[in-house]
């Protein structure tokens, strides 16, 4: 079975930071988040992947390439006009043929591998699959009504919802599946819905298994949701010993589950894990808590920071307080003014930029 990566969206959601960098190359816990679902896939048997992408020049393909390091293999079908996620998978009818398939929306992070899902999906008799998990706030989602494990309706962000099951990004689908797609029309959003095309499956009376995930899901496309994101995904992080070595040194404290890449050093600082920390790193006289991500090149000092993404060649210097849930691109600055009068906040701050003191 192939399997289709959705990841041409535009992630206006996620500015300042996917002005610079597409919403799947956004790292949790150090990985691009695409990097999970073909992990998953991976996990499954399922190597041969395409993903669709706004552009060839994007720099996805350029971080991925033809994925021989993550061990897939990766195919790129561009969309250039995002008009809807039918419209995506249509587009990827030539790449997965006439067999059975799987899409995967590439901003959405389970905890649950759903394997045994995507293996038996193609010797089963339904014609199409989706997985489906609870949320509090269904008006936001693709909504399923389920019957005996079956879904009997389907609905794109409805103002009455029949239930609190959201569609979460995972779809199994027959070649069937595009012939619906070319039956629907566009939705009030002016996109072609998914959810739609498998409403006429349901329709025509075809078989749509309901699959519920276990455990936690994200759609990441917030910066609050990619905080959440990197924090479980650093809270199953299995057990390591504190690790040891010239590279760290003074009065430091580092625990377990901490994960230090190349080169990195930590001098008179706490670390207290679940952290995962990249290559040539320096953290110095500085308290790095919990659930914290950090790129490569950082630069950490007389700084304290917590629950947090930091990105590539970021530097906290002699920050006051402590920052928390804060999400920080790559090469930006955070530092202490070294005068006292005026006392003044200075900021250089993209678009969409969010700054709380
Ligand atoms: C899309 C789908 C929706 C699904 C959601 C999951 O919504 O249209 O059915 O529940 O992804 O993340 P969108 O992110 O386009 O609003």
């Amino acid at each position: 079975m192939k399997a289709i990566i959705l990841a041409a969206g535009q992630g206006t959601r996620l500015r300042p930071v996917t002005l610079t960098m597409p919403k799947p190359l956004v790292p949790v816990a150090n990985r691009p988040l695409i990097a999970y679902a073909i992990t998953l896939l991976k996990r499954a048997g399922l190597t041969e992947i395409g993903i669709i992408v706004n552009s060839l020049e994007s720099s996805i393909t350029r971080a991925l390439g033809d994925g021989e390091k993550l061990g897939v293999k990766l195919s790129y079908i561009v969309q250039e006009e995002q008009r809807g996620l039918a419209h995506a998978i249509g587009l990827a009818q030539d790449f997965v043929g006439d067999e059975p398939f799987s899409v995967f929306l590439g901003d959405n992070i389970f905890q649950d591998q759903m394997e045994t899902l995507l293996r038996e999906f193609p010797d089963s008799d339904a014609e199409a699959a989706i997985a489906l998990g609870e949320v509090k706030d269904p008006t936001r989602f693709g909504i399923a009504e389920i019957k005996q494990g079956n879904v009997v309706r389907v609905v794109e962000k409805p103002k009455d919802p029949p239930s609190n099951l959201a569609i979460c990004g995972v779809y199994l689908f027959r070649k069937s599946i595009f012939d619906a797609i070319g039956r629907i029309k566009p939705s009030w959003r002016n996109e072609y819905e998914i959810t739609d095309a498998i409403q006429e499956l349901i329709v025509d009376k075809r078989k749509i298994h309901a699959y519920t995930l276990q455990g936690w899901w994200i759609d990441a496309g917030k910066p609050g949701a990619i905080i959440d994101a990197n924090h479980l995904v650093l809270g199953d992080m299995a057990y390591t010993p504190p690790p040891e070595g010239d590279h760290i040194t003074g009065d430091s404290a580092v625990s377990h589950r901490v994960i230090l890449g190349e080169n990195t050093r930590i001098v008179d600082s706490v670390v207290r894990g679940p952290v995962i920390i990249g290559d040539n790193v320096t953290i110095r006289g500085s308290y790095v808590g919990p659930y914290t991500a950090i790129g490569d090149g950082v630069t950490i000092e007389n700084s304290e920071v917590e629950a947090s993404i930091i990105m590539r060649e970021c530097v906290l210097r002699d920050v006051p307080g402590r920052i928390d849930s804060s999400l920080i691109a790559d090469n930006s600055e955070v530092v202490a003014s070294n005068r006292q009068t005026p006392s003044a906040h200075r900021l250089v701050l993209a678009e969409n930029s969010y700054v709380q003191f």
